[in-house]
């Protein structure tokens, strides 16, 4: 077992202590775990199972159900594409596909460096700048692939930049 997953066991036994052994409570502990850890990896979701006493697999099954969940973690820079009906008008799901073949990750995984993740939201409230793509919690306009490509390009001089300053 690796150091990480150890430490993710730990955490999650310190969150089970505000709980009491009740089905009921998997939702709310699902998501005190993932606020702390920032996913839900495995053996956090074996404890919890084991926590209720319940069967692992239910609790892969309210985590794969819920959209909320995530059972990758998180990368760097998070890219949520806007599938509300605005932006599905107006390109949506062209500017999806080009996020999915730029950075080779499905809606809903991480990039093997972390550096990205990739997720869909419904209407963020700014449909006239549709289609959207929130980038890090800010709201991009008019992402087409043309726009994904430049996003990527400044997030890469950005790296450049700061690995030329740490040298
Ligand atoms: S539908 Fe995308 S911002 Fe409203």
């Amino acid at each position: 077992m690796t150091k990480e997953q150890v430490n993710h066991i730990q955490e999650t036994r310190r969150i089970l202590k505000q709980f009491s052994r009740k089905r009921g409570n998997l939702i709310p502990i699902l998501q005190e775990v993932q606020g702390k850890l920032g996913y839900l990896p495995r053996e956090a979701m074996l404890v919890i199972a084991g926590f209720l006493g319940i069967p692992a697999i239910d609790v892969y099954g309210v985590v794969t159900f819920y959209n909320q969940f995530r059972l990758n973690p998180p990368g760097k820079h998070s890219i949520r594409v806007c599938l509300g009906t605005a932006c599905h008008m107006k390109g949506g799901y062209i500017a999806l596909d080009a996020w999915k073949r730029r950075l080779d990750i499905d809606s809903g995984e991480t990039t093997p460096d972390r550096e990205f993740d990739l997720d869909t939201v419904a209407c963020v409230g700014c449909c006239t700048m549709a289609p959207v793509t929130v980038v890090d919690d800010k709201p991009q306009a008019q992402v087409e692939p043309t726009k994904v490509d430049g996003i990527l390009l400044s997030f890469e001089l950005e790296k450049e930049k700061a690995s030329k300053e740490n040298l």
